[in-house]
């Protein structure tokens, strides 16, 4: 077959809403759309891992330790899985996670801001978590198999990890003044950037056009985020809580919130690098790697050497 019958076949498997598997034919920047999309995913899964690692050891009861232990395992999972689905377009494990230690890859720009309380701990999983599946439940449906399938067991783990933030939230917004107090600052300091997670407006977003043709993303960054504004506005209400927005109210004829607009300076200052811990995160991801390389290296002897009494 030549390029446009390939093309053509391409075209018509996604508008039946055909996954697109490994081995079949596809354009190569649908290739490396996916490449950048997944890996960044999975670079932020893991580098996510470290703002709650912090409060592991000062967890304040035995039971929420336990919880948020196994919460931070789930995210390394979700970067496994997620680096599985990224190499199944030719890219290796390897190269991968070079691209994210030399800054040549981006990751989750809301991982660069510090979690200074406790209650930090509930805002991420409320709105972090919660900011990270709504814009996740469409990826189920997203057009190339391996990420869809991925993003199944992720989406569940997700929703399981808002709940306990949220959770978290609850009990210290019904608590003491100073632990309500301690609630509101969490929520003023994590809104704007769970914001920014959905990424730029529209009309200032590069990649949405492709990621809506190629069926990769189902929604754009504005309506996910206009949802998003929607579902938290009652979930903060309910508990006492405020978001800290002077332009957010009900507009009866879009049926949604009209709310204020991000610091979209802020934001790009932080995707360049720039943000309050960038550099801290990204020297504690090279030194774990630096310092796991004997477990690659055992791993990799060990599968040699099966090979070679299985040959
Ligand atoms: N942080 C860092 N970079 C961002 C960003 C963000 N919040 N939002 C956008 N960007 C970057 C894009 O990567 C792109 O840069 P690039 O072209 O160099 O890659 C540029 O800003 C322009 O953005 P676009 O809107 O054009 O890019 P996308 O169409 O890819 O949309 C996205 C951005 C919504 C983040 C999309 O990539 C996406 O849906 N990714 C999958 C989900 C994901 O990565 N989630 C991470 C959230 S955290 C998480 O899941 C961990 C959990 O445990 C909480």
């Amino acid at each position: 077959m030549d390029t446009n019958q390939l093309e053509q076949n391409f075209d018509a498997k996604l508008a039946r809403n055909e996954s697109i598997e490994p081995k079949d034919w596809m354009p190569d920047n649908y290739r490396k759309h996916l490449i950048r999309q997944i890996s960044q995913h999975a670079h932020s899964e893991i580098v996510g891992m470290l703002p709650e690692g912090n409060w592991i050891t000062r967890a304040p009861s035995l039971r929420r330790k336990m919880v948020l232990l196994a919460k931070v395992q789930d995210e390394g999972g979700h970067g496994l899985y997620l680096y599985s689905a990224a190499e199944t377009l030719n890219i290796s494990r390897e190269e991968l996670i070079d691209q994210l230690l030399t800054g040549k890859a981006k990751y989750s720009s809301i991982f660069n801001y510090p979690s200074l309380t406790w209650a930090d701990i509930g805002a991420i999983g409320w709105l972090v978590d919660g900011a990270a599946i709504m814009n996740q439940v469409m990826l189920q449906r997203t057009s190339y198999g391996p990420y869809a399938r991925a993003m199944v067991r992720i989406c569940k783990e997700e929703s399981f990890h808002q709940r306990q933030g949220y959770e978290i939230m609850t009990v210290l917004a019904k608590g003491t003044a100073e632990q309500k107090a301690m609630a509101q600052d969490a929520l003023n300091r994590w809104w704007w950037p769970s914001l920014m997670m959905f990424g730029p407006p529209d009309e200032k977003s590069p990649n949405t056009a492709n990621a809506i043709k190629w069926k990769i993303k189902r929604e754009t960054n504005d309506e996910l985020r206009q949802k998003f504004v929607n579902q938290t506005f009652p979930q903060a209400d309910i508990i006492g809580l405020k978001l800290p927005d002077p332009d957010l109210k009900w507009n009866e004829s879009k049926g949604g919130f009209d709310f204020g607009t991000p610091n979209w300076e802020e934001f790009y200052n932080i995707i360049a690098g720039n943000g309050p811990c960038n550099k801290a995160r990204i020297s504690a991801r090279t030194k774990a790697h630096n310092e796991g390389a004997w477990v690659r290296e055992a791993a990799n002897a060990y599968a040699e050497k099966k090979k070679a009494v299985l040959a």
